[in-house]
């Protein structure tokens, strides 16, 4: 088999990042995690990648200041220095230009704090909890110009409890994003889920009996 290489964007803690390298540890996985990129110099993902011998790389926002192309072009060179095939965002808090976006159509995929297309965007969980939900839970979806708005892979729904606090909630979500996340990359890079014809459907393909 031959294992897709991916890279990781991450901008903070990188809990799913780290969720995703121990799934692609198993040699049926059928990803390697060949780069883990960031934004934030100081992101501790960083070095719990670096503490399982995984490339890293730092691509400091800041000194771009408004050139968003001039960022992405700079992804670009070290997507192509690691040859990389899939990118996963997971925390990465930055907004990526609409031609780097198309230029990776189908092979960059992002993981939400809730049941899109529900509660889009920031503070999720207070805004589930303040809309009175009582399911929420995380989406992975293919990335689209249109901010969390890509087809959906794969989603993971955890129950709201009555006394839940945005934290307690958060928690929860969290778990089921670390479970979430490995499956729906596995799909992705097995081929088994595929972006076609997206603008007709809005519908990733996928295989009957498959679900999140
Ligand atoms: C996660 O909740 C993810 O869904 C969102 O940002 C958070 C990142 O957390 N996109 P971590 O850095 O993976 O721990």
């Amino acid at each position: 088999m031959q294992k897709k290489r991916v890279a990781i964007l991450i901008s903070g803690r990188g809990s799913n990042m780290a969720a995703l390298i121990e799934a692609a540890k198993d040699k049926d996985y059928p990803a390697e995690i060949a780069l883990v990129v960031s934004n934030r110099t100081n992101a501790a993902g960083l070095e719990i990648a670096k503490a399982n011998g995984i490339a890293t790389a730092v691509v400091d926002h800041v000194p771009f200041g408004k050139d968003r192309h001039a960022f992405d072009r700079a992804l670009q060179t070290e997507f192509d220095r690691h040859r990389i095939e899939l990118v996963c965002l997971a925390g990465f808090m930055r907004l990526l230009t609409d031609s780097f976006v198309n230029a990776w159509h189908g092979r960059m995929i992002n993981i939400h704090p809730s049941l899109l297309p529900a509660f889009k965007g920031l503070d999720t969980h207070t805004r589930a909890l303040a809309a009175g939900a009582k399911i929420h839970g995380a989406t992975v979806h293919f990335v689209a110009p249109e901010m969390d708005s890509g087809p959906i892979i794969a989603q993971a729904e955890v129950p709201v409890a009555a006394d839940d606090t945005p934290a307690m909630l958060a928690a929860r979500v969290l778990e089921a994003e670390h479970r979430l996340y490995p499956l729906a990359l596995r799909l992705v890079a097995e081929g088994r889920v595929q972006l076609r014809d997206a603008e007709k459907s809005k519908t990733p393909g996928i295989e009957p009996g498959v679900t999140g």
